[in-house]
């Protein structure tokens, strides 16, 4: 079991972000990682077709054995982590609760502002878990829905971005908050935009390094660790690979090395 592969699942790609930290951080440990493509975006879906979408997929990487799930999606996470919890026989993370942990950690004042799809924000969990770490803290929350395209696009720093950045975050800086959750898998690539618009004072935390961070202490809990091994990472997609190196290489920081293939999933 220690020497099985960590299975990662996100909507698409973006849960990238989170593989190359988790890589960092357990870097003998071999990854399963799948992104669904042909149905991505998740954000604009309703709660019943995301966790069935999202239960496919973690039935998927079940069945290759993995020795746990990491639910690389903050929409998954947010509406539909139970339902996953229910399926596995292993044990399952997904990425809210860690980055709350992180961002509640080093709050300096006491308002933390929220940006995720429409599915993460309309869930309310954020609003829900962080209130009961801290009932003091003051929650503000706004959906983003454009940051996704525009992020796979490469279009981090155009001034088009820009400008509907500077919309969509108006509500949140006349909150002055000072904390900010990037509660998207593909937020921090269009960090320095954000950065930009709410001020300097404001601390951006995203879930990539929160989620492989708890996953270490998991696994380390578990006496599941991977020791002196050398790794193989896979990576297959619901739709042609081709699709999607380039935009890839724009999450992951680097290519996927040859590793891509695509999947049939029983209702695709
Ligand atoms: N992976 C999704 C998330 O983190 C973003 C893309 C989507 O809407 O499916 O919320």
């Amino acid at each position: 079991m220690k020497n099985n592969p960590i299975g990662i699942f996100d909507s698409g790609i973006g849960g990238l972000t989170i593989v190359k930290e988790i890589i960092k951080a357990l870097p003998f440990e071999s990854i399963i990682y799948l992104g669904d493509t042909a149905r991505v975006p998740y954000g604009p879906r309703s709660k019943e077709v995301i966790a069935k979408f999202a239960k496919e997929l973690a039935q998927f990487l079940l069945k290759r054995d993995v020795k746990c799930l990491v639910v690389a999606c903050n929409t998954i996470s947010a509406t539909s982590l139970e339902e996953i919890v229910k399926i596995s026989p292993v044990p399952v993370i997904g990425v809210v609760e860690p980055t709350i942990e992180a961002a509640v950690k080093t709050i300096r004042g006491k308002k933390i502002g929220v940006i995720g799809t429409a599915g993460t924000i309309n869930s309310g969990v954020y609003e829900d878990k962080i209130g009961k770490l801290n009932k003091s803290i003051k929650v503000s929350v706004g959906a983003c829905p454009l940051f996704v395209p525009l992020a796979e696009e490469g279009l981090g720093n155009h001034k088009a971005t820009k400008i509907i950045a500077e919309g969509y975050l108006r509500g949140l800086k006349k909150k002055k908050i000072d904390t900010l959750i990037l509660g998207c898998t593909h937020y921090p690539v269009l960090a320095a935009t954000i950065q930009q618009i709410m001020g300097k004072q404001v601390k951006l935390v995203d879930s990539a390094k929160p989620t492989a961070q708890k996953l270490k202490q998991l696994l380390t809990e578990k006496e599941l660790v991977t020791e002196n091994r050398s790794p193989e990472y896979r990576f297959f997609v619901t739709d042609a690979p081709e699709k999607v190196i380039e935009v890839a290489g724009r999450f992951f920081g680097k290519g996927l090395d040859g590793n891509l293939a695509k999947i049939n999933l029983p209702t695709l």
